[in-house]
């Protein structure tokens, strides 16, 4: 699919508001090159979120215009917008897992909708469920798993059909010092493979052992910050 502008994401003077609220974004103007990696941060409540769903064509701006792989979504129906959704790896804050499958079952699930042969998905599950370190949970329902278990089936639900855009909503909140670098990993390698990828966080550590850019929210506003940049936005307020 030709895209039409050099941004895998733009947004023109987006807002946001929920209801007939306040806004809680305003003026938001971005462009994402593809393959690209960024880090989203702001103090919780800053918009982290609904950016994140506006760029997963969940919800739509109050105002301003956003384009998805080159696809004005203000001019694109609800069918398009749900094959331009298939492209998109999500990892959302609440995991949002089918909590009656088994974790491979939802793992599985992207692939078996591309209709990929039944032998590939099982070697495709069982090698990244492995990765993530939840070969011995395969089998179980997700609805019995740990948050921090979950959390890896959703990652591992994002990751396996190598999306063109990854969206991660604090995907490492709930695991361990151990197994978050492991994650990381996997969205570097992913990245590598020509992944563009925007991850929500509030870990300082992930911030400063990776020195990717910054998407900062803060008042309402976007501000991009390099690992170099010492204007102290946000400071610790991630
Ligand atoms: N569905 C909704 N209806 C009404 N208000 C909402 C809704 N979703 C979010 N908000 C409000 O919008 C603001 C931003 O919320 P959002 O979830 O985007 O923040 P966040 O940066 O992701 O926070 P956190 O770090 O806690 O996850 C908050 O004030 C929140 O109360
Ligand atoms: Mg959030």
């Amino acid at each position: 699919m030709a895209e039409t502008s050099n941004g895998i994401i733009e947004m023109r003077n987006v807002g946001i508001r929920y209801d007939q609220g306040p806004e809680i974004l305003s003026d938001i103007n971005l462009s994402l090159k593809r393959g690209s990696f960024h880090f989203l941060t702001g103090k919780s409540g800053a918009g982290k979120t609904s950016l994140l769903s506006m760029m997963y064509l969940w919800q739509r701006p109050s105002r301003g215009s956003i384009s998805v792989f080159g696809k004005d979504i203000n001019f694109t129906n609800r069918d398009s917008l749900a094959s331009l959704r298939r492209r998109i790896g999500v990892v959302f804050q609440d995991f949002r897992l089918l909590e009656h499958l088994s974790a491979f079952d939802n793992v599985a699930l992207p692939l078996r909708v591309c209709g990929m042969d039944e032998k590939e998905v099982r070697k495709r599950v069982s090698e990244l469920l492995s990765w993530v370190e939840l070969d011995r949970h395969m089998l179980d329902a997700a609805a019995t798993l740990s948050g921090g278990e979950k959390q890896r089936v959703a990652i591992a639900r994002a990751v396996i059909n190598r999306p063109e855009l990854l969206l991660a909503d604090e995907p490492t909140g709930n695991v361990d010092n151990f197994i978050a670098p492991k994650l990381m990993k996997l969205f570097v390698e992913l990245n590598k493979l020509g992944t563009t990828v925007v991850i929500a966080t509030h870990s300082d550590k992930l911030i400063n052992d990776f020195a990717y850019p910054r998407l900062h929210l803060q008042n309402r506003s976007l501000h991009i910050l390099y690992p170099s940049d010492k204007s102290g936005l946000g400071g610790s307020d991630v």
